[in-house]
């Protein structure tokens, strides 16, 4: 069983804090995100209060965890810094009300006008993948006459022990660049004066569950601040990336106390402030996936429980094998018989879970559990069909974030060819 998450029953029904989920089924539809403004913010403080005895800290929270704009909007009057990867994540972040020089821009295949809005926004800093992309933002600076504040990102060679679609940190994984390049990189960008050299950077993957490969990680990339503050190379901070995995499945990642403790205690007496880039620790469990049963079926011996969400709105199963915690809402006294839980999409692949043991009748409604990170955010409207909407639950108050996308929405800018043609 998962983390105990945002669900609680009350009265026999899941509710999220004050809001029982059959009412929002009701009121908004299914399948629907639902989120939990104070276990949000609960995360968001669990995580930066376990830095406070850092001199210097900022969580730029990984905006493609969850980018939907009610979220960055809650997390901003936090006072949180964001990780973008595109300059669509940076729109997002100033119109959620984020502040510019909070902003870390990492990711492999930065476009010019993406660099020349993030100069203009005023970020923090780039995390450069690669030479190019260093000369790149070094070439657009100069010609706006502004200086790019830029991190290495430094891809440490450390395995992170999670699934390999997510592991990043590895020398075959298209991050970073390796410790040889990343000295060669410094001294490039210490050399052009359209930069200014101000961090390092490194990030290893995601949902990672012990403690050995940060602090792997972390060793490496100190060598390198070290060997870099002997010639003169001195470095304002130091960003450990994200990764902290949370529980799915009884797995047992690390406190975020003992995340902090161990890279504050790393990093010792040298003066770098502390980024960090925390996205799934932040959202995951402060999100579900409410989804209602259309049909019962048995294909032989196997019992398919057929939701009305499929991959299009839950990709992690399909894509990384996930295990994701489900629950009825209402949970029935009855006997229970094991299903796959399966969406609508024409794919072998559609599937929320397997082999659950649950007591189930059609018009049941289910909830996903952790269902907050890289969920909505990774949907589609694959097989035409229509994203989800999102609620933002607050005390007793249930707030619409996010419309149910229509069938209008689902062909906007489409063209037919002329009938000529
Ligand atoms: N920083 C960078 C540069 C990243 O690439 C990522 C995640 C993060 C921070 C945040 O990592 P987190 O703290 O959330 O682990 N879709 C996958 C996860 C992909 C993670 C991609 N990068 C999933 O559903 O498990």
């Amino acid at each position: 069983m998962g983390g105990t998450g945002c669900l609680h029953l009350v009265n026999g029904t899941l509710h999220v804090e004050g809001v029982s989920l059959d009412q929002l089924a009701t009121r908004f539809g299914t399948p629907l995100y639902v989120y939990s403004r104070a276990l949000l913010k609960e995360r968001y403080e669990a995580f930066t209060s376990s830095f406070a005895g850092a001199p210097d800290s900022l969580a730029c929270y990984a905006v493609k965890a969850n980018s939907t704009l009610a979220v960055l909007g809650v997390l901003a009057r936090l006072g949180a810094g964001f990780d973008i990867v595109s300059g669509g994540e940076l729109k997002r972040v100033l119109m959620a009300g984020g502040d510019p020089s909070r902003v870390v821009f990492s990711g492999v295949g930065k476009r010019s006008e993406e660099i020349a809005a993030a100069l203009d926004a005023g970020i923090l800093c780039f995390n450069v993948e690669s030479e190019p992309e260093l000369d790149r933002i070094a070439a657009i600076a100069a010609a706006r006459g502004q200086t790019a504040p830029v991190s290495v990102r430094v891809n440490p060679d450390v395995d992170a022990k999670s699934h390999p679609y997510i592991s990043t940190g590895l020398r075959e994984n298209k991050f970073g660049v390796d410790m040889d390049a990343a000295r060669a990189l410094y001294h490039r960008a210490a050399s052009l004066p359209s930069l200014r050299v101000c961090g390092i950077d490194c990030h290893i993957g995601s949902q990672i569950t012990s403690l050995s490969p940060f602090t792997d990680a972390l060793a490496r990339v100190l060598e390198l601040v070290d060997e870099l503050a002997a010639v003169g190379i001195a470095l304002e901070h130091i960003d450990v990336g994200g990764g902290l995995g949370v529980s799915y499945n009884g797995e047992t990642p690390p406190a975020p106390q003992a995340y902090a403790a161990a890279i504050i205690s790393g990093i010792g007496k040298r003066k770098l402030r502390i980024l960090t880039e925390p996205g799934r620790a932040i959202v995951a469990e402060a999100g579900v996936l409410l989804t209602r049963v259309e049909y019962l079926k048995h294909n032989g011996d196997r019992g398919f429980a057929i939701v009305d969400a499929g991959m299009n709105d839950l990709l992690r199963p399909a894509l990384y094998s996930a295990w994701m915690g489900i629950e009825a809402v209402r949970p029935r006294a009855g006997p229970t018989a094991c299903w796959d839980i399966v969406g609508p999409v024409c794919e072998s692949a559609d599937f929320l879970g397997k082999q659950r043991e649950l007591a189930l009748e059609a018009g049941d409604l289910l909830a996903v559990r952790t269902a907050g990170a890289y969920a909505f955010a990774m949907s589609s409207g694959y097989n035409s069909r229509c994203r989800a909407a999102e609620v933002m639950i607050d005390g007793e108050n249930a707030f619409l974030v996010r419309e149910r996308e229509s069938l209008e929405d689902l062909v906007r800018g489409e063209r037919m060819l002329p009938v000529d043609a």
